[in-house]
């Protein structure tokens, strides 16, 4: 891949040391970097994808080429390469912008400048969390006692909130996006997040809220969404 040849070039990336998770819209890689393992997330052969419900993500999204816009709705392959583009280049934009504002999110390796993020192409470069010996388990996989069950579903909400601050709604927040690592939470998986202002965003923020209430009760909580929503909004 010309992507993954252009950052070994450029020194983003020494080496790559085998696949880590194959997903449904990406496959994630282990790789090495000199200051320390990264996760390189691909977005590509993208062939049965059709990100749950996309057009209601890319609703008032602009991608500024008719062209390129009718290749990504009749998924031809350029059409997918191009998707798999944008999907990266937004999720660059979110991981700078919520690692910025202090929500826990894999640190992005490439940007935030947008001609770097443009020829990293179809490839997300982030900090890997794990260590040797494996990755960060998914807080849908991992069993938590009680009080450390508490505290995940509180720093859940809790960065909910901060994402709602910083302009930004996850759009697929649950327990299958969220890992566990060291005690702690971390936020994954940003390709479909919106502004605040788009049309959909208090829907798709009950949604989340409807979500992450849902998964966290293989973990013992009983939460309401409303709940959650009136401490996102800052009223609880
Ligand atoms: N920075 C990271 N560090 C460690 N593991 C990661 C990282 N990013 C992603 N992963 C692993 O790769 C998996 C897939 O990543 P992600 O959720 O971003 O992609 P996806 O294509 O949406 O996958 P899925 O369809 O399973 O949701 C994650 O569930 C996680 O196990
Ligand atoms: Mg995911």
């Amino acid at each position: 891949m010309p992507e993954i040849a252009w950052m070994l070039e450029r020194g983003y990336l020494d080496a790559i040391d085998g696949e880590l998770k194959s997903g449904k819209e990406a496959t994630v890689y282990l790789g090495r970097t000199r200051a320390g393992l990264a996760a390189v997330k691909v977005y590509r052969d993208l062939t049965v994808r059709s990100f749950k419900n996309d057009a209601r993500y890319r609703a008032g999204r602009y991608v500024g080429d008719a062209r390129i816009e009718k290749a990504i709705t009749k998924r031809t392959a350029t059409g997918r390469r191009a998707q798999g583009r944008l999907w990266a280049g937004h999720e660059y934009a979110m991981l700078w912008r919520l690692h910025r504002a202090g929500v826990p999110v894999p640190e992005p390796l490439i940007g935030p400048d947008p001609s770097d993020i443009g020829d990293a192409g179809e490839v997300v470069l982030m900090r890997y969390v794990g260590d040797e010996s494996g990755p960060a388990p998914r807080l849908a996989d991992v069993p938590l006692a009680p009080d450390d069950a508490h505290r995940a579903f509180a720093e859940a909400v809790d960065a909910l909130a901060t994402m709602w601050r910083a302009g930004i709604v996850h759009g697929d927040y649950s327990t299958y996006n969220l890992l566990w690592w060291r005690n702690a939470v971390v936020v994954i998986d940003l390709p479909q997040a919106v502004e605040t202002d788009h049309r959909e965003a208090r829907a798709l923020l009950a949604r989340d809220a409807a979500s992450l209430c849902a998964t966290f009760r293989t973990h013992g909580i009983e939460a309401a969404p409303e709940r959650v929503l009136r401490s996102v909004f800052g009223d609880a």
